[in-house]
């Protein structure tokens, strides 16, 4: 079957394309003949339709990168993001959710019928669910200047950065994807296990290595940028169009092992912090 996921002649927007899972996907996007219009903060070497350089937590730098854009969009993936420490709570939650929410609300009024977007939490987002009360302020915030400034006003809800980002993204996709599926777009979240990608290092020091290890479940292993990338593109693609306001864990079997016992995370946190001492 020739183009069997309809992405030749699309308009698509990557974010987080010069590096890791968006570098991986841009690259997957171009070979199947997509016009790619990649944003990223630092340059891309993938040989996109074009690369806009856009900070995403800054507004005028989101606001800018929209205006050229332009209109006709098929698809937004939105995978950029930042790891926490070494960069602050508030960056880390700036990049990761207000700034990625942002820039798609913004993106909304050009997508074209039936379009489809995807946000990049991970599974260190696992329980939002049950922390959906605490989220929802938040969640609800109206654009970039009130999310920001709900995160200035609660910064003990945004340690570590990282955690709360990812919770609030997962609770974002849930409640809004929900709301654009009767305008018929599409949008989903993917919640990745750990990656080999230029983030790894960084997700070590602040979580542990162990942490990471621990938290790759029954595969055994990390995956690799590509193995991230496929699923994101087919989760997009209009072979996914009844699938909509959903979290895909690609992360190797580890929450169907954790839900169904088989791994018991509280059990490896105890674990961990008994060794750290
Ligand atoms: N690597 C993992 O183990 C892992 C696990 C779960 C989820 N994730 C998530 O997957 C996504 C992709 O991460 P990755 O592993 O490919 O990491 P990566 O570091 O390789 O890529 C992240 C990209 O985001 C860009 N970026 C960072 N700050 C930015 C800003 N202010 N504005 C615009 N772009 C910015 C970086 O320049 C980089 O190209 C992230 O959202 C990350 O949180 C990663």
């Amino acid at each position: 079957m020739h183009d069997p996921l309809l992405y030749e002649g699309k308009r698509v927007v990557v974010t987080g394309c010069a590096s890791g899972m968006g570098e991986a996907v841009a690259t997957i996007l171009v070979e199947l003949g997509a016009e790619v219009i990649g944003l990223d903060v630092k340059p891309t070497n993938v040989a996109v339709k074009t690369y806009i350089q856009v900070d995403l937590k800054d507004k005028a730098s989101i606001d800018a990168a929209v205006s050229e854009i332009g209109a006709g969009i098929d698809s937004i993936f939105s995978i950029a993001g930042l790891p926490g420490s070494p960069f602050s709570d508030l960056d880390t939650v700036l990049v990761n959710f207000v700034g990625a929410r942002y820039l798609v609300e913004s993106l909304l009024p050009v997508l074209n019928a039936g379009a489809s977007i995807i946000c990049t939490a991970s599974n260190a987002g696992l329980g939002w669910q049950q922390d959906l009360e605490a989220l929802m302020p938040a969640v609800a915030t109206p654009g970039f200047d009130e999310g920001k400034a709900w995160c200035e006003a609660n910064p003990e809800a945004i340690i570590t950065g990282y955690y709360p980002s990812k919770k609030l993204l997962n609770a974002w996709v849930a409640w809004r994807g929900a709301q654009l599926m009767q305008q018929g777009i599409r949008l989903n979240c993917a919640n990745p296990g750990p990656t080999d990608s230029a983030m790894m290092p960084a997700l070590e020091v602040q979580n542990g290595k162990a942490m990471i290890d621990a938290f790759v479940g029954p595969s055994g292993r990390r995956a690799s940028s590509a193995e991230q990338a496929w699923p994101m593109v087919f989760l997009n693609s209009p072979r996914c169009s009844y699938v909509a306001a959903e979290a895909i864990h690609i992360d190797g079997g580890f929450l169907g092992a954790m839900t169904t016992g088989q791994i018991d995370v509280n059990a490896i946190l105890a674990d961990l912090s008994s060794t750290a001492g």
